[in-house]
């Protein structure tokens, strides 16, 4: 049943192409407009929207981190994200114009499950993002868009994860599309990528040896760094998150700015850091930002891990080992810089001799609060 992989994280990892594919299927017509089914919301209601909070929980949560970037840019709609456990316990601003978007793979997580009944209680709009046909929370919402990521056996999410973020994308599309905010071409444009989003992580699947030698290189350490900006901030998250729960190592994300406020303090000889490269072609400035950021904890002895994209020449008096990833737009580059960090805590759990599928003291899914 694992098709000839040794670990169910590993098929998953690898169906990743189709996943991504099955959860754009259908969802873009011939005219190149997206038509969401179970949108269920009237373009009225989707109009009417002046504030839209995410809420989620561990690595859905880091799909809603991203969704805020797409969202903001496509959409222009103010968008905040938050920990379900944190959401229900303070007293969000919820009116008939919030469109609460919940992310959550199994639809049975209780945090998120509890917010969308706050959300509901407040009459705000919930819009549930779920991998699994009439569990609780899609039940409960008002709408909902569907991953086609097929059932996720290993505990640690990673085919779910990429076809959330599509279906992410998908919403801030949408929602662009329903209030005319961006002109038709860029939607387009944005959506003729997407469609190409299977062929490229196929690319990155094809191209990731390298990182399993890397990953076996380094299952002695007891701490990895990882460092992003922009979208690639929560990537560093999720890959931190990766390789806590698997490897059981310290592994910490954070906003490559804020490295001279506090974390660059934790740089010393040797210490690998993995450190997320936007595309050069995109917004130049902060590529340099993050450029000179690698640099300077290189000079403070740091092994570099950097992955970024293939023709990307500046990083590398800097990098003690390059990952490379194909060019694709930065707001979609997570669909691509994800799967090498999936593989890399993967394997480092592996040569650890952990069980990759059931990691210790989790969970698949937490109905308990
Ligand atoms: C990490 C992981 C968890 C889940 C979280 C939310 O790999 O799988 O952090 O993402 O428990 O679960 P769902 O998405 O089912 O609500």
């Amino acid at each position: 049943e694992k098709g000839g992989f040794d670990y169910f994280m590993l098929k998953e990892i690898a169906e990743q192409p189709r996943a991504v594919a099955d959860t754009l299927l259908g969802r873009i017509d011939a005219e190149g407009r997206l038509v969401l089914d179970e949108m269920r919301l009237s373009d009225q209601d989707l109009r009417d929207v002046d504030k839209i909070i995410v809420v989620a929980c561990g690595t859905s949560y880091h799909a809603g981190l991203i969704a805020k970037y797409a969202i903001e840019h496509w959409a222009a709609i103010p968008c905040e994200v938050e920990l379900a456990s944190e959401f229900r316990y303070r007293d969000p601003i919820l009116t008939r114009d919030t469109l609460v978007v919940v992310i959550s793979q199994s639809g049975e997580t209780m945090d998120t499950l509890m917010a969308v009944r706050h959300a509901r209680g407040q009459r705000s709009k919930v819009l549930a993002i779920c991998n699994v046909n009439g569990s609780t929370i899609p039940r409960e919402s008002d709408a909902v868009v569907y991953t086609h990521a097929g059932p996720e056996v290993a505990v640690a999410s990673t085919k779910a994860f990429l076809t959330q973020l599509v279906a992410c994308y998908l919403v801030g599309l949408y929602l662009a599309q329903v209030r005319g905010v961006k002109f038709g071409d860029e939607v387009k444009e944005i959506l003729d990528q997407l469609e190409q989003m299977p062929g490229k992580v196929e690319e990155v699947l094809s191209t990731v040896e390298p990182v399993r030698e890397l990953a076996r290189s380094l299952a002695g350490e007891r701490c990895v760094l990882f460092l992003g900006r922009h979208v690639g901030f929560p990537v560093a998250l999720e890959g931190a998150l990766k390789l806590k729960e698997l490897a059981y190592m310290h592994a910490e994300g954070f906003a490559a700015g804020e490295l001279k406020h506090g974390p660059i303090a934790l740089i010393e000889q040797d210490l690998p850091v993995v450190v997320m490269v936007p595309s050069p072609t995109g917004q130049r400035v902060i590529h340099d930002k993050i450029v000179s950021n690698i640099q300077e904890i290189r000079a403070r002895g740091a092994k570099t891990i950097v992955i970024a994209e293939e023709g990307d020449e500046d990083v590398r008096p800097y990098a003690d080992t390059i990952i490379r990833i194909p060019a694709v737009p930065t707001l979609l580059q997570p669909l691509v810089s994800t799967v090498p960090l999936q593989v890399f805590a993967c394997e480092l759990a592996s040569a650890k001799g952990h069980d990759v599928d059931q990691p210790r003291n989790l969970a698949k899914s937490v109905t308990v609060e």
